[in-house]
């Protein structure tokens, strides 16, 4: 049932600097319908929407209808839910519709959707053609206050999450805050862990107000989950402006996702929700940087105090300690097999380092169930 759209207007624009590739964040409610939403998107014959069966029948109509001013054709493409479809097969549908269609270079791709549409409606973007233009749309909150945001693209390998993929960005972000209001509980809150991580990171003053707004936020109060996405979406563009390609700063934004990755790929994805593991990864990566020193207790009982008020599993799963280590050993972030994590330096500042295995083997034991 498709939920009512609010008066259309935009809220807050946040601009993402990166030269040439630069682009708004538009955020807003009633955008999708709105056909002034699309005027600013690259001009084209033809635009393919990439969507899944869950989001289609709510929200497809919409956005096509208001596309329809803006594009002679309007084309879809409804791919399988989940973390587990975002793979080669899934991604070679997107391919197959747009040849079916002989959509040329300028083609514009639209991501309507969560991070996993995004994701993979981006990586086609990069590759099709060598490259067309593509425009998120996302319809989680995770979506839109973070994988929607930066030019991180990719499809999962059984082996590894997301790690065959590109860094392309998109033209232009649209958040309609409306969308959420159809988004379940659980989504919810793996949303929330992606909007507490950039507190630990980098921004002590908004951990404090997502503490003091916990309740608004999970009643999905408009100005509290309006102020969510535009800071969150400040912060990540601040770090992204700096370090596009993830040469180093970047990587503070993984804060929890080594061991969060390691708890999806070894349950197999989809079994836990992305933001569950990461909101679980904080807490591992917050114990770790208590064990090398960097924080003290009250600050790691206070990170998972709050992960545990968002909704969020603040217990790893018994995965066994040697599988988590393997499993971390193929991380990104690891450098000739030597993990590397995420760790808050002080409260408000996160920087990469390595950690000795036997304080790792630690933290599992503590953080697992
Ligand atoms: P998701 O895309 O699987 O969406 C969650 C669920 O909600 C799905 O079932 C989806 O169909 C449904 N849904 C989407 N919008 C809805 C709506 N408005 N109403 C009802 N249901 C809706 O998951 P996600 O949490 O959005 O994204 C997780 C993915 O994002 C992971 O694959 C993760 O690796 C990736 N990610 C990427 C980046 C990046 O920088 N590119 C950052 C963080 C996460
Ligand atoms: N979500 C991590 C990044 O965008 O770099």
């Amino acid at each position: 049932m498709p939920a009512a759209a609010s008066p259309s207007a935009v809220l807050h624009e946040v601009a993402i600097e990166l030269g040439d590739r630069s682009y708004p964040i538009v955020i807003g409610t009633g955008l999708l319908e709105e056909a002034a939403t699309w005027t600013e998107v690259p001009r084209a014959a033809a635009a393919m929407v990439v969507t899944n069966e869950k989001v289609a029948p709510i929200y497809l109509g919409r956005l096509a209808a208001a596309l329809r001013g803006r594009f002679a054709q309007v084309h879809h493409v409804i791919l399988p839910d989940g973390e587990d479809h975002k793979d080669w097969q899934t991604l070679n549908r997107i391919f197959d519709a747009l040849l079916a269609r002989t959509c040329d270079r300028k083609t514009v791709l639209f991501a309507l959707g969560g991070g996993v549409v995004g994701d993979m409606t981006g990586f086609a973007a990069a590759c099709y053609m060598r490259g067309v233009p593509f425009v998120q749309v996302p319809t989680t909150l995770l979506a839109q206050v973070d994988s929607s945001v930066g030019g991180k693209t990719a499809i999962n390998h059984p082996m590894g999450k997301n790690m065959i993929g590109a860094f392309y960005q998109p033209a232009r972000v649209v958040c309609d805050l409306d969308t959420l209001a159809t988004l379940p509980a659980r989504e919810f809150s793996a949303g929330l862990a992606e909007v507490i991580k950039y507190g630990p990171i980098a921004d002590m003053p908004f951990l404090d107000w997502i503490e003091g707004n916990l309740p608004a936020l999970l009643r999905r109060d408009a100005a509290a989950v309006a102020h969510a996405v535009r800071r969150s979406c400040e912060i990540k563009g601040w770090v992204v402006g700096q370090d596009e390609r993830e040469s180093g700063l970047r990587a503070i934004l993984n804060f929890g996702h080594t061991f969060g990755h390691a708890i999806e790929a070894g349950l197999g994805y989809g079994e836990w929700l992305h933001g569950e593991a990461v909101g679980c990864g904080m807490v591992m990566a917050t114990d770790l940087s208590r064990r090398l020193g960097l924080v003290d207790d009250a600050f790691a009982a206070r990170m998972t105090a709050l992960v545990r008020a968002a909704g969020l599993p603040v217990q790893g799963p018994d995965l066994g300690t040697d599988r988590y280590l393997d499993l971390m050993r193929l991380d990104k972030k690891a450098e000739a097999g030597d993990m590397r994590f995420v760790v808050i330096e002080a409260p408000g500042r996160a920087a990469m380092r390595a950690a000795p295995e036997a304080l790792v083997r630690e933290v599992l034991r503590h953080c697992t169930a």
